[in-house]
């Protein structure tokens, strides 16, 4: 990059309606990481889209709190990338009015996230569910960011950032780039439970999920309760999923020559899975305790974590500035 160049903007969100976990790790954190030494990036709890789902605030606080000394404890720095919070950048709340005008009812109606989420709450089907793409939309483009690191679930709800984008951009002017999905070009790692069904869960399948709070024994008992059978009966046999899923996990967390051992046990009818699992466990524990214990620390230091929130605060607050004061005389609210 060029000396003057601008450095493309990164943004992305988390909701704290659940807990961080090795799907999180491998799947956003790790990437995150990297994407802070390279781009402008803002990475931000959406507390506000929670309200959505989660209207009891109980445990609001604590749950931002983890998220953010999760994302620390994994190696986001404060120096380098925003930390906030969604409702300490009030502009985000503004810009998710002006897209509400360009937003229609029957494709809000239509979004898949709408449809699942109305099912499981019928008493509760509120105006801000309906606009939570809206309020995502606002999220980014409040920092005119161009990459938005994100798993496929949310693909939908980036086509319709960019739709609103587009709109704003014909009606009033050109202001917003279309956002698009961006993992340095990389598919994204799969990370999947630990009982052969899918990946692993912020919240449902908790069992088969490990979280990165999880404590060493908790971590024992998960792993060495995954699923698997008698072995294989003939040599070089296909792996069935769940016996595949486990390898896979390895490959994440244990060096080279660990997988090649058990790969080989496997194809040669001699692999113990007991063993395999139990190697699996004391990696996983290697790879998650270091986090774990460092998150503690961190939350534990509440001086450090208001501070990390303020910074991210005010860094993402003076790029929603520079960004509304656009949007207000494009639109022509503006006047004087
Ligand atoms: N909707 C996202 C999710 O459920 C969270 C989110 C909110 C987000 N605002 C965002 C993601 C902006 C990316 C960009 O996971």
């Amino acid at each position: 990059m060029k000396k003057n160049e601008k450095k493309q903007v990164v943004m992305s969100g988390i909701r704290p309606t659940g807990i961080l976990h090795l799907g999180s790790y491998f799947g956003a954190l790790q990437n995150y990481v990297r994407m802070q030494e390279e781009y402008e990036c803002y990475f931000m709890v959406a507390d506000l889209h929670s309200l959505t789902t989660h209207p009891d605030t109980k445990s609001l606080r604590a749950n931002v709190l983890d998220v953010i000394s999760e994302y620390l404890a994994c190696g986001l720095d404060p120096d380098k990338a925003a930390l906030y919070c969604q409702s300490a950048v009030p502009e985000t709340s503004e810009l998710y009015l002006f897209l509400n005008t360009l937003a229609y009812k029957g494709e809000l109606e239509k979004t898949t996230t709408f449809k699942d989420k109305a099912r499981l709450q019928p008493q509760n089907v509120n105006a801000a569910l309906l606009t939570y793409p809206t309020l995502m939309a606002a999220d980014i483009l409040l920092h005119r960011a161009l990459y938005v690191p994100v798993g496929k679930d949310q693909e939908q709800h980036l086509e319709m950032a960019r739709n609103f984008a587009n709109r704003f951009n014909h009606r009033y002017g050109e202001i917003f780039p279309e956002p698009i999905a961006f993992n340095f070009g990389e598919a994204l790692v799969k990370v999947p439970s630990l009982d052969g069904t899918g990946k692993m869960s912020k919240s449902e399948n908790q069992n088969a999920t490990l979280y990165l709070s999880d404590d060493d024994a908790l971590i024992r008992k998960k792993v060495m309760k995954a699923k698997t059978d008698e072995g294989p009966k003939t040599p070089n046999a296909p792996k069935p999923d769940y016996i595949e899923n486990i390898f896979q996990l390895l490959s994440l967390v244990s060096d080279k020559e660990v997988c090649q051992k058990f790969e080989a046990d496997y194809n040669q009818c001699t692999i113990r899975y007991g063993e395999l699992k139990k190697h699996l466990a004391e990696d996983m524990i290697r790879f998650i305790t270091p986090i774990r214990e460092k998150a503690k620390t961190i939350r534990d230091d509440e001086n450090f974590m208001k501070g990390v929130l303020e910074k991210g605060a005010d860094k993402a607050r003076e790029s929603a500035k520079k960004t509304m004061q656009l949007v207000r005389e494009a639109i022509g609210i503006k006047y004087f």
